[in-house]
């Protein structure tokens, strides 16, 4: 439990509105291990959520009003939770996802009475962590302990990590998928999360039986997802489906996602496929495939071909999606390089942010002090490099 964060948010919330506050929810950022982009292609995924945190904490109040405090911004925001309609705000802005989340809960909370409440977190905006999964997760936990409505069980924790998606979807604007929220929702500490996107599986994995050090390294450089070139990789994989749905030996209803699509039917078509498109599906089909092999490896406490596997998924990142940049690939160049890795990748949507690496715990120190070395060198930027423990949210 982020008892020090919370203890920061408590003496915040005094501050801003004065007295305590008396309902205080907590979730975790993630790491995505193996499935880039995988996830809203009905794929597989693999990932942890880690120690670093978003935090609300506050207490209902009589009227109708919700105050938000967003301490990271310093800015507050206010709505009539008895307004017929919820008002968006402008893209990218925090308000638009907390407004997200109370659009996303109100058919399931009365919200017949305000609320006052403060956000605070210790997650890098944009770096690929999930900060925005992070604060909506947290957020929704709280409007629920404030209703009384802790979740309890799996099958809850799917309907909420449902239910945000559809709000960040529709109302904040990004097509994302489900890794964030459910990894979120779903972290444990000692576990990473498996999840079959398609089938709504998961599979809580052990990291201890030979527990990795899991090194988290920020570039120092950040975009928003809302930018667009999320959207666009999602409908340059659409357009892929498109054509093998208009072929005829396959029905539309037999071609959901990619996931429909072989990698050897893929091949088969590939001269008549938009030249994009193909490299987005290759990547797509054969991370999947990465997934699925990562995790009998992580079952198997073999290491050494999970982070393979990772690096390798990387270099399709890198060649095929086309969502790493200059400073993600010096930074797990860099990473390869230092003692003890055992693989490095891009972590979350791409195009700036954080990488992940797999290191030999007892290698931690050289590498933490080589890879930052190496990555100032090739760059001139200085990297965060941190040990993330995995976590989770305050009903896990
Ligand atoms: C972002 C999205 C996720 C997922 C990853 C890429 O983090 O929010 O849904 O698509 O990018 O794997």
């Amino acid at each position: 439990m982020p008892q020090d964060l919370i203890k920061k948010a408590v003496t915040q919330f005094q501050e801003v509105f004065g007295g305590d506050p008396d309902t205080k929810a907590f979730a975790p950022g993630r790491v995505e291990i193996l499935g880039n982009h995988t996830d809203y292609n009905q794929g597989l995924v693999m990932a942890v959520a880690i120690d670093r945190f978003t935090i609300v904490v506050g207490r209902p109040i009589t009227g109708t009003i919700a105050t938000i405090h967003a301490s990271q911004f310093g800015q507050t925001d206010s709505l009539d939770l008895a307004a017929p309609a919820i008002e968006t705000g402008p893209a990218g802005d925090w308000r638009r996802y907390t407004r997200g989340v109370i659009w996303a809960l109100r058919s399931q909370l009365p919200f017949n009475q305000g609320f006052e409440a403060l956000i605070l977190g210790n997650l890098p905006l944009g770096a690929g962590l999930s900060s925005s999964a992070s604060l909506q997760v947290a957020l929704a936990l709280f409007l629920q302990a404030l209703h009384h409505q802790n979740i309890t069980n799996d099958t809850a924790r799917m309907a909420l990590a449902k239910r945000l998606r559809k709000a960040e979807n529709g109302f904040v604007g990004v097509a994302s998928g489900l890794l964030d929220f459910a990894t979120v929702l779903f972290g444990r500490p000692g576990e990473a999360l498996f999840l079959d996107c398609r089938t709504l599986e998961s599979r809580r994995v052990s990291l201890s039986q030979t527990p990795p050090a899991i090194v988290v390294m920020d570039t120092a450089t950040s975009r928003q997802l809302a930018d667009g070139m999320y959207n666009i990789r999602r409908s340059e994989c659409e357009r892929i489906l498109e054509h093998f749905r208009k072929l005829k030996s396959k029905g539309v209803s037999e071609l959901l996602s990619l996931r429909d699509i072989s990698i050897e039917e893929l091949s088969a078509n590939w001269k008549y496929l938009d030249p994009v498109g193909r490299q987005r599906a290759r990547h797509v089909l054969l991370e999947n495939q990465r997934v699925a092999d990562g995790l009998a490896a992580l079952e198997a406490g073999d290491l050494m071909t999970l982070g393979i596997l990772m690096s390798r998924s990387h270099k399709s990142s890198m060649t095929d999606f086309q969502n790493s940049s200059d400073a993600l690939d010096a930074l797990v160049e860099s990473a390869l390089t230092a003692p003890g890795c055992l693989g490095a990748k891009l972590s979350g949507a791409g195009w700036a942010g954080c990488v992940v690496a797999l290191v030999e715990p007892e290698q931690v120190d050289q590498f933490k002090r080589a890879c930052a070395a190496t990555y100032q060198e090739k760059t001139g930027l200085k990297t965060e490099v941190y040990v993330a423990f995995s976590a989770g949210c305050s009903d896990a």
